[in-house]
């Protein structure tokens, strides 16, 4: 653990409290408001060093540290992108910190593009796998041989299936589906679309890979779910915008509490 994540995490615990943090949420774009489901304690990014300056709309540059069900949470309100900085590991500070807090579980969100009829806009989808169509790394640079990281069952099997048994006690459905990273900012050509549908993948994105990876390497048990926005390019006549995502994510959204609140109800 870095020295600056150990410094981070001690002032966090100076305006929160020492209670061990026991999961980590990050939101996606159009999700910041669940961070409000949390009683605790709010911090801007800009009061902790070397977190990112979230700059895009429909995020919520805040850390939230505080209870959700009972169970101690922190709630990242947005995340730094690849495609703002050229920085595949731009939230590597921020999961340490996640990590020295105590933590050893992340749920990621994020809103994508749908390649699956069964899984229309305003449904979410549970990431089984991802493929890195990007082809960065946020681990490139590091220097100690955990650079290694495993990747074979980076979707925790067993958080998987705990978030499927909360979204089925919910009625909410949650079929499971591969996410590609494509790095955007620009969205994908229908092309392209067809080109990692035949490769694999169900949905794409333009976040949550780089997390994955850093979750694996600092040892944090990881689970990723797509709040779905749109059918990808050439998939449907619908317009593919920012605006777009950021008016139908809440719609996830509101099904994404239920099972995150369900979950943990349900942790031991
Ligand atoms: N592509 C990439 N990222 C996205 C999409 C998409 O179609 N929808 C929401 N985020």
């Amino acid at each position: 653990m870095s020295k600056n994540a150990e410094a981070v995490a001690a002032l966090i615990r100076a305006r929160a409290d020492d209670a061990p943090v026991r999961l980590g949420l990050v939101l996606g774009s159009g999700l910041g408001h669940l961070a409000e489901a949390v009683k605790g304690v709010a911090i801007d990014y800009a009061d902790l060093p070397g977190f990112p300056h979230a700059g895009v709309s429909g995020h919520n540059p805040k850390l939230v540290v505080g209870d959700l069900e009972g169970v101690r949470v922190a709630v990242f309100g947005g995340r730094e992108h690849y495609y703002e900085n050229g920085r595949a590991d731009a939230m590597r500070l921020p999961l340490e910190v996640l990590k020295a807090l105590g933590a050893d579980q992340l749920i990621l969100t994020n809103a994508a593009g749908s390649f699956r009829a069964d899984i229309p806009p305003g449904d979410l989808m549970l990431l089984s796998d991802h493929i890195n169509f990007s082809g960065l790394n946020p681990l490139i640079g590091e220097k100690t041989d955990a650079r290694f990281v495993p990747m074979t069952a980076a979707h925790d099997p067993v958080l998987r299936a705990a978030l499927k048994t909360a979204a089925a006690a919910c009625n909410i459905p949650l079929l499971e589906g591969v996410y590609a990273w494509y790095s955007g900012p620009s969205f994908e050509t229908p092309a392209e679309i067809r080109a990692i549908r035949t490769l694999g993948a169900d949905a794409v994105g333009m976040s949550t890979v780089p997390e994955v990876i850093l979750a694996r390497f600092l040892g944090l048990r990881v689970a990723a779910i797509s709040t779905i926005t749109n059918m990808a390019a050439g998939l449907s006549a619908e317009n593919i915008s920012h605006e777009h995502t950021k008016a139908m994510a809440p719609l996830g959204a509101a099904k994404l509490e239920r099972i995150l609140r369900e979950h943990l109800q349900k942790m031991e």
